[in-house]
């Protein structure tokens, strides 16, 4: 056997040994039962006395090459393989990015907490009622006793034993009352029912609420916070109306017009509380005195993000809703 060829047989296979099990066939090729080297040392018994030492040694450095190889093409293997494993997990940041949807706030969200943060900035409580409610503090105690006509405008859902969805969120005004007593500045957001539905009215939509009530509150306080909110509201000076109007709660009333591109638009209800309300929930109307206003939040969103049909609000087309 030609010592130098195997060894550079050796080297070669090493060199194009390419993974662990490469290696492992190497094992079995060489020092196996089989082996090239294995069968190597069997043949030194044949061999002469004298020869054999010298055999011998070549065969033990054969053996210590193999060693050396196995070791530096361990190393090798590992780092390719540990290469190819890398490269199969890189990312490719030239690849197109599919658009992410990140989520958001609904529009109605937002225009309820951008008016509550501007009155609760001003002072006011954020206070908020159970959507079902009784008679009592959904009309009683407002002024609209069993079989005024008043009753008949708000279209109740009607529950049973006296319950129903409130139609208004004015009954907040007596619970927080009884809660807090005066003088007090409230401001108080949620759901109302009403049963109607056409494209400007839906079955459930949402009010915010606000009083105040203390010592020489007039009507003249009522207007000036109204207008400040609406200025700030829309950000810019806008034209706004005060028209008279009746609701049993308040006296004097008013309706909130403001000028829109298409002419005068009404956006809430206002007016000095009612003495009787306030006597009804036990405050002195000789001393104190106060306002109120209601403003439905889905015409506030439609003209703040420019949504023309209000069912759009309650569809949930992320389209229509998201980015506004
Ligand atoms: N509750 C009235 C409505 O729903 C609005 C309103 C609130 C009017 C407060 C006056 C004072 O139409």
């Amino acid at each position: 056997m030609d010592l130098a060829k195997l060894k550079q047989e050796l080297k070669k296979d090493f060199n194009l040994s390419k993974s662990s099990e490469d290696l492992q066939k190497l094992k079995v090729k060489y020092l196996g039962k089989k082996g090239k080297i294995t069968d190597l040392s069997k043949t030194l018994g044949k061999l002469d006395q004298k020869d054999r030492p010298i055999v011998g040694k070549k065969i033990n450095q054969i053996k210590t090459l193999f060693q050396d190889l196995v070791k530096s093409s361990s190393k090798r293997i590992e780092d390719f393989e540990l290469d190819n494993e890398i490269s199969k997990e890189t990312v490719d940041v030239s690849l197109p990015v599919g658009k992410i949807f990140a989520g958001g706030l609904h529009p109605i969200t937002k225009t309820i907490d951008k008016i509550c943060s501007y009155f609760s900035a001003k002072g006011y409580l954020i206070e908020e009622g159970p959507e079902i409610e009784s008679e009592y503090y959904n009309f009683d105690a407002l002024n609209i006793p069993e079989n005024h006509p008043a009753r008949d405008m708000h279209d109740t859902f009607y529950i049973d034993s006296g319950k129903l969805l409130r139609t208004h969120t004015s009954p907040v005004q007596i619970r927080s009352i009884e809660k807090y007593n005066v003088p007090l500045k409230i401001i108080c957001p949620g759901k109302v029912y009403r049963s109607d539905s056409d494209p400007t009215h839906t079955p459930m939509f949402h009010q915010i609420e606000g009083l105040l009530i203390d010592e020489n509150v007039n009507f003249g306080n009522l207007k000036k916070e109204l207008i400040d909110f609406l200025n700030y509201f829309f950000a810019k000076k806008l034209d706004v109306r005060f028209r008279p109007s009746y609701f049993p709660f308040t006296e004097p009333s008013a309706e909130v017009d403001i000028m829109d591109k298409n002419g005068w638009l009404e956006i809430m209800g206002c007016g000095m509380v009612h003495p009787d309300v306030l006597e009804m929930a036990g405050i002195d109307s000789k001393k104190y005195s106060g306002f109120a206003f209601g403003l439905g939040i889905e015409r506030m969103a439609k003209l703040d993000y420019s949504i023309k049909d209000m069912r759009v609000l309650f569809e949930n087309d992320l389209k229509e809703i998201s980015g506004s």
